[in-house]
């Protein structure tokens, strides 16, 4: 391998030439204080940093910042701290899936306009994970993932609660009158107690996870609880790394393949991970020129084992996940099923970092031996309601819900669903399967987590827990249920969803794959040329990119424009 020369780097052409535009960017350098010494012949690192004061997951990322500068300065680095756009998944409305793209495009966009060697991409909430590993492949540069680690258990009278999971769980028994308003008010204030993103294997923890399987991170980064002073260690480790990283230019090129990829789709399987990893994974291996189709996802699943015994799919969380040896110990639990001659951020192959690793918790990484779930945790479904495509998650469901055929409950939108759920006159019955339309990308807009439709207050009190629901959104990594998400094409985009009415019988066979609707052809060959497109939501600003250039559920939802390899020129320095 040819190391780089001084010369070589990127950043030399704004700080180490003789001319006025040098002169420009060292003069202003010294205006902020850096002598020549600190930044002279020196791999400038990019530190991309999603802090923000509205994002709870990422409040140690200030301190964290100057914990990976400080790995960067030792290793003779010039670290350079940039923010980016948070996607706080709480807070971000419509959804921050609506924005993933627009941080993959600021990640991209920063490291290409200015003056930089290598990045580290410090992310975690859900969709920065995703949307910062898009931008920085496509720029091309050495870079590393930093995951934001997850918060500690959540306690309320000394039970764990797992974010998102015991929310679900503690509404439905406060709706059916189990639990009073006093100790809902106490599940508030217990279930999100230190910094970090969500603890249970929700998409956080997925793509965090998924990023350390395809070789962006330092082993063992992703499972470490963000509180755990470990993680600021793995911070400065992480720092120090990237400056070698850009020494031996060793870029996403070289580290992202299909069976990269491949190993990185049976992590998420064995962990029982969010099925929102699935258009994330797609969407970031065509960033990296990788063809990865729906259909490889149900591949990979029917010879994969769930062996994380995690919440919502299992008991534990994060915290215990990584006491139990984190994902070093997993991925050794699977390694046959792994292409370890892959190589890493750290300069070795996968079964090079993970050789020794070992689970310390059989209940909380479980042998190959004994299984949560031996196979098939992931099914992708096709049918006359789904011609390109929709997943669920068969272990999240009451396995009689498995092979059902029901009378369709349908809504028009989220609101029609919010305002007609829980009327007791509305016609429905634990059979019945709940259809929500223009859920989807670009009816949402951006797919939101409205896929676990909530079950009737009056079925509730029946004591219904599951029922099938069919939906062209998402589910939050840390929902559970008989749940089918993702159906493409959209409802918004005149797919078959949109032309379902109530009363349709309409079938679900997972062992079988597939998803129908049983209407005649000819019934909706008419219902299909009734059918008017919605008028468009946006008339201007990122609202209007978003809709006309997001692609379907089953492409990875990333825009048009954005997909591919092309090489975008380098700005020249005038
Ligand atoms: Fe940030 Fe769940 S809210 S990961």
């Amino acid at each position: 391998m040819t190391r780089k020369r001084p010369e070589d780097l990127r950043s030399h052409r704004w700080y180490g030439v003789q001319d006025l535009r040098a002169f420009g960017h060292r003069s202003r350098a010294a205006q902020m204080g850096y002598d020549r010494a600190d930044y002279a012949g020196k791999p400038v690192i990019a530190v991309l940093n999603t802090w923000s004061d509205i994002n709870p997951c990422h409040t140690h990322f200030r301190a964290r910042a100057e914990e990976v500068k400080r790995g960067v300065w030792q290793a003779g680095g010039f670290p350079v701290e940039m923010p980016a756009l948070s996607l706080a998944e709480p807070f971000q409305k419509p959804t921050t899936m609506m924005y993933r793209n627009f941080l993959a495009m600021e990640a991209e966009e920063l490291l290409r306009s200015y003056p930089c060697d290598g990045a580290v991409l410090m992310g975690g909430c859900d969709k920065t994970t995703p949307g910062l590993v898009m931008g920085a492949t496509s720029m091309g540069l050495p870079f590393i993932f930093m995951p934001a680690g997850p918060m500690l258990r959540g306690n309320w009278h000394g039970k764990p609660l797992g974010s998102g999971s015991d929310a679900w769980k503690y509404w439905a028994e406060l709706r059916a009158g189990n639990i009073t308003e006093r100790e809902w008010g106490e599940v508030e204030d217990g279930i999100a107690r230190s910094a970090g993103h969500c603890m249970t294997m929700g998409t956080a923890s997925t793509m965090t996870s998924v990023a350390e399987a395809l070789g962006l991170t330092l082993p063992g980064a992703a499972s470490i609880p963000a509180p755990d002073a470990n993680h600021a260690r793995m911070a400065t480790a992480t720092g120090r790394r990237i400056v070698e990283m850009v020494w031996e230019d060793l870029k996403p090129a070289d580290i992202l393949t299909a069976r990269s990829f491949d190993n990185a789709i049976v992590t998420a399987l064995a962990l029982g991970g969010s099925t929102n990893a699935i258009v994330h994974l797609i969407a970031m291996a065509r960033r990296a020129g990788v063809a990865l189709a729906l259909d490889r996802f149900d591949a990979l699943a029917a010879r994969t084992p769930l062996l994380a015994d995690v919440r919502p799919a299992g008991r534990f969380l994060m915290e215990d996940f990584y006491y139990a040896g984190g994902l070093p110990a997993l991925l050794a639990e699977i390694r046959d099923l792994l292409a370890l001659d892959e190589r890493t951020v750290n300069g070795r192959t996968l079964g090079e970092n993970i050789a020794g690793a070992k689970s310390y918790d059989p209940q909380v990484i479980r042998p190959r031996a004994d299984p949560l779930v031996a196979s098939g945790s992931l099914a992708v479904l096709r049918g006359n309601l789904a011609p390109d495509g929709a997943v669920i998650k068969p272990a999240a469901a009451e396995p009689r819900l498995l092979r059902h055929t029901g009378p369709a409950v349908v809504f028009a939108d989220y609101n029609d669903m919010a305002a007609r759920i829980d009327d007791p006159d509305l016609a429905v019955t634990a059979d019945s399967v709940l259809v929500l339309k223009n859920a989807g990308p670009k009816g949402g807009p951006g797919m939101p987590e409205w896929g676990q439709l909530p079950i009737p207050k009056k079925l509730l009190a029946q004591g219904v827990r599951d029922m099938v629901r069919i939906s062209d959104a998402r589910m939050s990594g840390t929902s559970y249920g008989a749940c089918v998400l993702h159906v493409a094409p959209e409802s918004w985009v005149g797919g078959p969803l949109a032309l379902v009415r109530d009363g349709d019988r309409i079938e679900l066979d997972v062992p079988a794959r597939r998803l129908h609707l049983h209407v005649s052809e000819e019934e909706l060959a008419r219902r299909r040329a009734a059918w008017r497109p919605p008028a468009p939501r946006y008339a201007r600003g990122y609202g209007r990119v978003f809709a006309e250039h997001i692609r379907q559920a089953n492409e990875g939802c990333d825009f048009d424009f954005l997909e591919g390899t092309a090489p975008t020129p380098e700005p020249e320095i005038h």
